[in-house]
């Protein structure tokens, strides 16, 4: 840690803020992530530290396990709703899956839970197995070395646009194309750090100038496709999300609103598509990267599935390595690094004080490479979730990438479903390695709301 960091009320009792830097402007920085940024400061101040900014509320970080399951587990009622982005007093909040709390939020959840049960249990291994038919055929189009991370992305943008819209794009339609680029700015310019969260006015700057085109696109496909589903909508016969919110809508409900239906949607296909487009662009990296891992998973293919028959999720219970694999990818790769809430009371966290109106930011990075709780925390080791003979895999409690307590991910099974279906049907068809006329990726990956992996180039050799 660097010697500028000076803690300003470490030793201050038990009802002191954290501690944290005097000059808060050393949370920004270019030489490092912000994910790596906030869990070096945590080397530093401990595990929960906290700065603010001049003119803004009071930030507090949290760090580890113990900490983050004490707030959201322990003291789930003062942390309800998430720190809200720069068009909340534009576009408003209510019907936000992120930001909406109380009876909103149960009702939200509900909605959410129901349309993912009808997808799951219909036709979502359907489509990703169709899905992955067709990332193959583009992975395996010539000889030359192909750039996968575009291709993943759309690949999953794709099955959320089946899940959303009810239909899915060519991977060189400038709509499906455009669509994830806009989700992938707003996730790269919205990370925690970024000074637009302290300081709203930012927003309306020349600095923000594409994050707002990028919003306003997003609302613009979004609404665009509202506006042709109710012109052909059968209530008897939802096709998709889309449909399924048009049904909910009730006299009596002031909270499913025609109008605020695009929030809904925005929230569940951009909630879904990147983190796991980023999960999918992990594991062809770490795949390429760990050549004697590639060969592990290819022999429980070839053991359980054979290479010509189509993978079923229920296979992934009979092959403990791949399932391993998958649970350090989301390890070591923590895909979301933050999550955030606003304090609604004062609340006591690991012996601090956190006043009413501050800002938490809960650093899963941080937690995922606890060195106290993860043995070499730094290297890609999948057997550190098998048993010691290599049959069982296990569950650590203190493995959290996909979030704890009222606001979890919502979306777990189809996240993993996603991952296994894509790299199990691409290892039936193709051995994967870097290319060899390309440096190899540095695997730090980039880091906003969600970590992508650097771009990076692939050989894919046919199999037989
Ligand atoms: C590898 C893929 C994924 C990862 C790593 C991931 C991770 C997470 C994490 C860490 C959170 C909680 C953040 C916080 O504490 O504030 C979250 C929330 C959420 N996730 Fe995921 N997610 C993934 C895929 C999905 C998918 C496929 C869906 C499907 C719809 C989904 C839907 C959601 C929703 C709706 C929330 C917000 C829940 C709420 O606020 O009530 N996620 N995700």
């Amino acid at each position: 840690m660097g010697s500028s960091l000076s803690s300003q009320s470490e030793n201050e009792g038990p009802k002191a803020i954290p501690p944290g830097p005097w000059n808060p402007l050393t949370i920004l920085g270019i030489s490092k992530s912000p994910s790596e940024r906030l869990t070096d400061m945590s080397y530093h101040y401990g595990p929960v530290f906290s700065f603010r900014m001049i003119g803004a509320p009071l930030t507090v970080v949290l760090n580890n396990h113990r900490v983050i399951e004490e707030a959201l587990i322990g003291n789930a009622d003062a942390f309800p709703t998430r720190v809200t982005s720069p068009l909340r007093h534009q576009w408003g909040t209510r019907g936000r899956i992120f930001y909406s709390h109380g009876e909103d939020q149960v009702a939200i959840r509900q909605f959410v839970y129901h349309g993912l049960k009808v997808f799951q249990e219909g036709v979502l291994f359907v489509k990703v197995s169709e899905e992955a038919r067709h990332l193959c055929d583009a992975f395996g189009k010539d000889d030359s070395p192909i750039e996968p991370t575009h291709l993943l992305t759309l690949a999953s943008g794709n099955i959320m646009s089946i899940l959303n819209f009810g239909k899915r794009y060519d991977y060189n339609d400038q709509n499906i194309i455009q669509l994830m680029e806009s989700f992938d700015y707003l996730h790269l310019a919205l990370d925690p750090t970024n000074p637009v969260h302290q300081f709203p006015w930012l927003y309306e700057t020349f600095w923000y100038r594409k994050l707002k085109q990028s919003q306003e696109f997003v609302r613009d496909f979004i609404q665009d496709e509202i506006k042709e589903h109710r012109s052909h909508f059968d209530p008897d016969n939802p096709k998709d999300f889309i449909d399924l919110y048009l049904k909910r809508i009730t006299k009596d409900d002031d909270l499913f609103l025609v109008e605020r239906a695009w929030y809904t949607i925005k929230d569940v296909f951009s909630s879904s598509s990147n983190p796991t487009a980023a999960g999918l662009q992990w594991m062809i990296a770490l795949i390429c990267q760990h050549q004697d891992m590639q060969q592990k998973i290819l022999e429980e293919v070839e053991a359980v599935i054979g290479l010509e028959k189509l993978p079923a999720f229920e296979d992934l219970h009979k092959m403990p390595f791949t399932h391993a694999f998958m649970k350090e990818i989301l390890r070591y790769r923590t895909v979301v690094p933050f999550g955030t809430r606003e304090v609604v009371r004062d609340v006591t966290i690991n012996g601090y004080h956190i006043p009413k109106g501050s800002r938490v930011y809960l650093n899963y990075w941080a937690a995922e490479r606890d060195p106290d709780l993860w043995h070499n925390p730094d290297q890609f080791m999948p057997e550190r979730f098998l048993s010691s003979d290599g049959k069982t895999v296990l569950k650590h409690k203190h493995h959290i990438p996909l979030g704890i307590g009222h606001r979890d991910c919502m979306g777990q099974t189809m996240a993993l479903m996603e991952m296994f279906l894509f790299g199990t049907n691409l290892l039936q068809k193709y051995h994967l390695k870097f290319s060899p006329d390309e440096p190899p990726p540095s695997l730090r990956g980039i880091c906003g709301t969600v970590v992508v992996a650097e771009q990076f180039k692939l050989i894919a050799t046919k199999r037989n």
